[in-house]
This record gives C-alpha cells, structure tokens and sequence, in this order.
C-alpha cells in the first residue's frame, strides 16, 4: 500500500505543478480584482500583453470575447502556442555591449521599413472589442510604425479601413478565396486600388474550423456569419459558411501560381505548417510565408509556428534566406518574439492580444506595441544581443523541456 500511495502523491504533484495557465498569474487579480464589471483599469497600469486579455475577458461580452478566444476542439494547439516557447530555454551570453540594442529593431517586410519585426495579425471583426472598430488597430500601427494586416472578415470595409490610414502608411491586405475568378479578380483590383502594398492568402483554412468553445456561445452561429456577410463580396462566403453543413474551398498550387498573375502586388501565403509546403512556396515563388495554425482555431493538433520553423531550421534552413519566413500563433513576450527570431523568422505576427487591446480603441494597440518594443530591446540585452539581427540558433537550446508543457 504504502509504495503505490507515494507514487500516487508524486504524480498528482507532478500535475499540479504545471496546469494550463491562459493567463498566467502575475497578480492582476490583486492589482484590479476590485474594479466593477465593465470598468476598464488605467491603461499605464497595463504591464503586459497577457493584461489584455484579462480585461477584454471582463469588459466585453461572454459571445463576443468567446469569438476571440476561441480555439478549435479540445483547443490543444491554442494551449500548445502558448506553452511551447517555455520548452526551450535561453543559451544567455554575457559581458558584451548592448547598450545600442534598441536602434537595432528596425526591419524591412517585403522591403517596407518598419520599427519592429512583428505585426499585427489579420483577425475578424473589431467591432466587437470597440466602436472604432479596425480604426484602433489601423492607426495604433501607424502611430508606431508597425505593420497591420487586416482581415478580409473585418468590421470596416478595405476602403473605410484605407481611408483610416496615416498617408505614409504601409499595410498589406488578407484574403480568403474560392475558386470564383471573377470574384476574386475583382478583390484584388478593389485591394489595389486601396493601397494594400501586398495581399496575404490565407491557406490553412479550407474547411470550418471545429471550435466547440464558440459554438456553444453562439459566436459560430448563422446570426454571426450573416453578420459577417454584410460587410464582405457576398462570393467570399466560403470559410465562414452560411449554412451549417460544412464548405470548402478549393486551393491548389496552381491556383496560386495563377492569382500571381492576377495583380502586380506580392501574395505572401499564411497559414504553412510543413517543411515540405515551405518548399513548395519557395518552390511556387512565394515572396513570403507565414508559418501559422491561424492561432489554433482551425485543426486542432496543429504545430505551432516555433515547431514548424524548427523543422524548416533542421530540414531546410536555406528556405529563410530564398523567402521572408513570418511567423504567428501564441507570441506574448519579448522572449516569445526572440525565440522565433533565433530559427531565422523575419517578423512575427501578433493576434489575439492586439484585438483585446483594442477595448481600448487606438491608445490600447499603442500601449500593446510599446510594451512589446520595450520587452523585445530588454529580453535581448540580457540575452547578451548588441545587434537583433544577430540573432541565431545557438542563443536557444533546443533540446525540448516537457516539464513545462
Ligand atoms: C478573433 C480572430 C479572428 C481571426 N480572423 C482571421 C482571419 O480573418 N484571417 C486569417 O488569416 N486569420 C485570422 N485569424 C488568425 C490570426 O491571423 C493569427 O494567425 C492568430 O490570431 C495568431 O495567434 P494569436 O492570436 O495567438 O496571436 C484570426 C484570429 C483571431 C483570434
Ligand atoms: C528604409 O530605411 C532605409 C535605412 O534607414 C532607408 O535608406 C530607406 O530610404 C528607407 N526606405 C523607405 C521606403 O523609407
Ligand atoms: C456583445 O457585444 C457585441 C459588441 O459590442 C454586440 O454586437 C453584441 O450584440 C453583444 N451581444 C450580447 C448578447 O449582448
Ligand atoms: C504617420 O507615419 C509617420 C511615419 O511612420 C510618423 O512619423 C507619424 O507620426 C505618423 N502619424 C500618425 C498620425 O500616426
Ligand atoms: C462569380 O463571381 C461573380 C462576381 O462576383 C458573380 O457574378 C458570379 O455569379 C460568381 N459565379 C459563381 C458560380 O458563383
């Protein structure tokens, strides 16, 4: 009895020592815990990007804070894009000048200058966060000179979005398409006369995704896509079907090699998750790829961008100088950005926590992007980089640790 009771003890220790944490537990409880439902904290107490989550939780509607939460099924790749940056640890260096750390953020997407290698992420309708909707993110980005993707999906229109844009403003557009060519011809004359320096297809959502968290508030519902419908070409309907039966959407290399001769703009391709598709996209002349599991909302199981740029570094390493490798899915910290960098990703994108910003309107996405600057020029320093774009695989052991997820 006795030895079967003291192993039962160590496992349960052992399972209680790493629960799954959405939002990790740095006190904010005890710093805003008292503040009325519907009340938003001070936003020069905001500390990190996991602090907006907790307050767009709070401040916004259980259907409406679902429909961004949300992952798919069990929602095991949305809690694996969290926990994977903890199962590599830092190889830190020391005594080496890093006192220039933070003129060296800057970098080129697609040959566009921005402040800092990462993004905001194409997400739908927000609307929902803020009455500004997009307003906040377009002009959040351009007061600190990152670059913002909107979604096709979003609550303004590409133009209301573009009219929003600082006159010097750089962003690219995402798409999501079928195989209608006259519909998609005239989307992508309608993005170039917007402005869009770029169009970002998504690829890694052919079908529905499986998300039980939101069907079970409505966020999945007929009610929400018609709403969504309103505001795109009624022809892009496929990914968010109307109907409940599932649809599809037909995307094939030769598709993409086709839509390259539809518009002069560069179509960077979201949504890889395979070393061979990596290729495939270098190999199809993609200018940029984005390694993602669209935050994993769509197949559940899914790698995580870490663990798809991981293959890539060990199979194919030569694919990050022959494309721009982008990457998303999970990143909350500076540490979570540089981890990424080290594998050869050029900029990282950003979803949810830009989105829960937004409850805010435009000041949150620039408190967002501001403390990510600050943690990314911090996190390096002591990671012993005098140069970001020094960055390399050695700074990283990447030998994984399971303890931590
Ligand atoms: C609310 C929400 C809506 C999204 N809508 C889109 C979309 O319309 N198109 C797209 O390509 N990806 C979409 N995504 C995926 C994001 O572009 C990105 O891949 C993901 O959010 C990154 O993970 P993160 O939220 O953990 O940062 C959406 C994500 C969220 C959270
Ligand atoms: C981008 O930055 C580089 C270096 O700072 C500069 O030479 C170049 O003119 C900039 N390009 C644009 C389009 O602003
Ligand atoms: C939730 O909030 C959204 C955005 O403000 C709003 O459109 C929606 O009607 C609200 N839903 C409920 C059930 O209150
Ligand atoms: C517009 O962009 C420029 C260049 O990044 C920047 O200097 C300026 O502050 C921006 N203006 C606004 C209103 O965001
Ligand atoms: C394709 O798109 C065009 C333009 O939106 C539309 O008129 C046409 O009906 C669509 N064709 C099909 C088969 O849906």
């Amino acid at each position: 009895m006795r030895p079967s009771f003291i192993f039962l003890g160590f496992v349960s220790v052992a399972l209680a020592a790493r629960p799954f944490l959405n939002e990790p537990d740095t006190a904010i409880e005890d710093d805003f815990g008292d503040l009325p439902a519907g009340a938003l904290p001070d936003l020069s107490r905001i500390v990190g990007l996991p602090d907006f989550n907790w307050v767009a939780r709070r401040y916004m509607n259980i259907s409406a804070y679902t429909f961004y939460r949300t992952g798919s099924a069990g929602e095991w790749s949305y809690r694996n894009n969290l926990e994977v940056f903890n199962r590599f640890r830092f190889r830190p260096r020391v005594m080496t000048d890093i006192t220039n750390i933070e003129s060296t953020l800057p970098t080129t997407i697609l040959g566009y200058n921005f402040s800092a290698p990462f993004y905001i992420s194409p997400c739908s309708r927000g609307g929902l966060a803020h009455p500004e909707a997009e307003r906040g993110l377009v002009q959040g980005a351009a007061a600190e000179n990152i670059l913002y993707v909107p979604s096709l999906f979003a609550t303004l229109s590409i133009e209301d979005i573009a009219a929003a844009k600082n006159a010097s403003q750089v962003i690219f557009q995402q798409v999501y398409l079928d195989s209608n060519d006259t519909a998609t011809q005239l989307l992508f004359d309608r993005i170039e006369r917007s402005g869009a320096k770029a169009i970002v297809f998504t690829v890694d959502a052919p079908a529905d995704g499986n998300r039980h968290r939101a069907a079970r508030f409505g966020a999945n519902s007929k009610q929400v896509k018609s709403i969504l419908l309103n505001t795109v070409p009624a022809v892009l309907t496929l990914l968010h079907s109307l109907h409940d039966e599932l649809e599809y959407s037909l995307i094939t290399w030769d598709i993409y090699k086709q839509l390259q001769t539809m518009t002069t703009l560069p179509i960077i391709i979201k949504g890889i998750g395979s070393v061979e598709d990596a290729r495939a996209a270098v190999a199809a002349g993609a200018p940029g790829i984005i390694l993602s599991n669209h935050g994993g909302r769509q197949l559940d199981g899914s790698p995580s961008s870490l663990e798809i740029a991981l293959e890539i570094h060990e199979e194919a390493p030569e694919v990050f100088t022959q494309t721009e490798v982008f990457a998303d899915g999970g990143v909350r910290y500076g540490t979570d950005v540089l981890k990424l960098l080290a594998l050869g990703v050029r900029a990282v994108g950003i979803g949810r926590p830009f989105m829960f910003s937004n409850v805010y309107g435009k000041d949150g996405v620039v408190r967002a992007i501001q403390l990510l600057k600050r943690e990314i020029a911090g996190d390096a320093a002591n990671l012993g980089l005098g140069d970001l774009k020094k960055i390399d695989a050695s700074y990283v052991k990447w030998t994984p640790n399971h303890w931590y997820g």
